[in-house]
């Protein structure tokens, strides 16, 4: 673990590796301080001698000044490397995900990825941060200062070790159980995180449904239940600081006492005994340093691990040995195809799938919600891999393919679509950065997308808000064909996505597609018959099964599926989709 997170330092390591040295030095200097000041006291006061005093008092000054000087350095060191650091973890985390195929995205939650990459690299940061500085300052310390004492008066450091287990002991004692509130509290953040998360992307829906309350009273009570494990493992941390009191003002007692006897008996001099009370602060102080590091150490240990999962997470979708770098035409086939969601229930969600479509030729797809519409398209750009049989596109293998070709040449609108924050231009672009606008233009008048832009007063500079939330949903879902058109497609599939324009701007997109882009193999999936009985022929798919396959005319003949819908469309009240002067 500690490897792995290591090899992100990058050009930090050298921060990373100066940090503790400047550290020990800071400490060291620390350490020779009391002892100067003893014989500032001894060869200076105690006999009246000035110089002594000047020529100690300056070297005191003085190394006082370089302790100084370093801690600085060594401050700032280590906030460049621990900052630093954090910034390589997130850009290599970050890096990672885009690298994420569908399946790798279904494990994660977005908001449990949105608190890996902030609150635990964060932890991270703080707990590295801890590392370079204190845990080399308080050992050099604690060492460094007992030596100096016994060095001083080995039969006065009993006190200091009485001192220390009774510290180690208490400290123990309050740290081992704080640690363990701490654990759940990051535990209580990521469901806070993604409380938070839910509930702001779904703002509109909770005003719709009158659930602010309902809402606000889960977040408050979220809320609640971390401040009351914060404050109980704040509380308990409160306890460290009487406990180091008891011990320094318990050691300055036992040093007054056995130190007074002692230096009446002339085994110690009075500034020795000085430089003793100092050593006594240095080295509880110390003690104190590495019980927080420990705290902080424990509370990174999860973080770690959780930020080691999403670098560790590898692409299913092995890339092809010797991938093929054209697409040579629009052509699809599935032969005996079957699919499972690796995160899902276990079952086959498509079993047993053969049909192809040649170039051009238009397919649609029809069937009732859940029968795997979505899960059969998703295999064409690979976007999942079959669990069984082969899916190719211009005759060869999705799998044998290099995957940005693949996918730059079939282009899908999502089911599940978003636009981002940007102008409208901005967006058309991400189909095809270098599209001239003019290009941008003819793909809106195809996706029957211009007649509303034209009506906005910025017009194609319009801003488009995060998600496309100022955009209607069929004029977002317009502004993603146009976007998918953009890339000028060998194959082009539409998952539902018409499904919120009104039946005649329907039937005018797919006309202008019939029109324009005969070449382009097109893969239509609806629920309206209407959107799909002009297509070439119609798949009808009933629980991850081909259920019928032909013309509008074949399958309404034969097809008993189909002509149930074509019925309860057409006759059974529901007719308002021949409103819109559909044919
Ligand atoms: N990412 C996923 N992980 C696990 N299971 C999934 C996933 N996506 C879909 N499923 C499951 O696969 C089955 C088919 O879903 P799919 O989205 O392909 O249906 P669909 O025909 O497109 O439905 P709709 O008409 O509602 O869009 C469903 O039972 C669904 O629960
Ligand atoms: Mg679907």
């Amino acid at each position: 673990m500690i490897k792995k997170l290591a090899s992100h330092l990058g050009e930090y390591k050298g921060a990373a590796i100066i940090t503790p040295i400047l550290s020990a030095l800071e400490a060291i200097m620390d350490v020779l301080l009391p002892l100067l000041m003893s014989y500032i006291i001894d060869q200076g006061i105690e006999k009246g001698d000035m110089n002594a005093v000047l020529k100690y008092g300056l070297l005191t000054f003085l190394v006082a000044l370089f302790a100084l000087f370093l801690g600085l350095m060594a401050g700032r060191m280590a906030a460049k490397a621990s900052a630093g650091y954090a910034g390589n973890l997130r850009d290599a985390m970050f890096e990672r995900i885009q690298r994420y195929s569908f399946t790798n995205i279904d494990k994660f939650s977005t908001a449990g990825l949105v608190t890996r990459m902030t609150t635990d690299v964060t932890n991270i940061q703080n707990a590295f941060q801890m590392l370079t500085r204190m845990c080399v300052r308080a050992p050099v310390h604690l060492v460094f200062a007992l030596v100096m004492a016994v060095i001083i008066n080995p039969h006065l450091t009993l006190i200091f070790v009485v001192a220390i287990l009774f510290l180690v002991l208490v400290l123990s004692c309050i740290m081992f159980p704080t640690i363990k509130i701490f654990d759940r509290v990051f535990k209580s953040y990521d469901s806070l995180n993604a409380s938070v998360q839910e509930n702001v992307a779904a703002i509109r829906v909770v005003k719709s449904f009158v659930r602010e309350q309902h809402e606000d009273d889960k977040y408050t009570k979220a809320c609640q239940n971390l401040y009351n494990q914060f404050v109980k493992a704040e509380s308990r941390l409160s306890f460290n600081n009487p406990s180091m009191l008891v011990a320094v003002y318990g050691c300055n007692l036992a040093l007054s006492w056995f130190g007074a006897h002692f230096v009446l008996k002339g085994t110690i001099t009075t500034g020795q005994l000085n430089a003793l009370f100092g050593y006594v602060m240095n080295i509880l102080m110390s003690l104190m340093m590495l019980s927080m590091v420990f705290v902080m150490l424990s509370m990174s240990v999860a973080s770690c691990h959780r930020v080691i999962e999403v670098m560790d997470e590898t692409s299913d979708l092995a890339p092809a040995k010797k991938p093929v770098k054209e697409v040579k035409d629009g052509s699809v086939e599935f032969d005996h195809v079957s699919f499972m969601y690796k995160h899902g229930t276990g079952s086959p969600v498509l079993s047993d799938i053969t049909f192809d479509i040649k170039p051009g030729e238009t397919l649609g797809i029809i069937g009732g919600t859940g029968s795997a519409k979505s899960s059969l398209v998703q295999l064409i750009p690979r976007l999942y891999d079959v669990s069984g049989g082969t899916v190719r596109v211009g005759g060869v293998d999705v799998r044998d393919y290099d995957m940005d070709v693949l996918r730059h040449d079939v282009s899908m609108v999502l089911q599940k679509n978003v636009l981002f924050s940007g102008t409208i231009l901005d967006n058309l672009r991400w189909g095809n950065e270098n599209a001239t606008e003019a290009e941008c233009i003819e793909a809106c008048k195809l996706a029957c997308a211009d007649e509303f832009i034209e009506r906005f007063p910025d017009k194609y500079n319009t801003w488009i808000e995060q998600g496309g939330s100022n955009v209607s949903g069929g004029q977002k879902q317009r502004l993603t064909i146009a976007r998918a058109l953009l890339r000028k497609p060998k194959v082009l599939i539409l998952d539902d996505s018409t499904s919120a324009v009104d039946t005649a701007t329907d039937a005018k997109i797919r006309q202008a597609f019939r029109e324009k882009l005969p070449g382009t193999t097109k893969i239509i999936i609806a629920q309206r018959i209407s959107s799909v009985q002009n297509a070439d022929r119609i798949l009808v798919l009933d629980n991850g099964r081909i259920n019928g396959l032909g013309t509008h005319e074949e399958l309404l003949a034969t097809n008993k599926i189909y002509q149930e819908v074509y019925t309860s469309q057409t006759q059974g009240g529901g007719d308002f989709d021949k409103q819109g002067g559909e044919d």
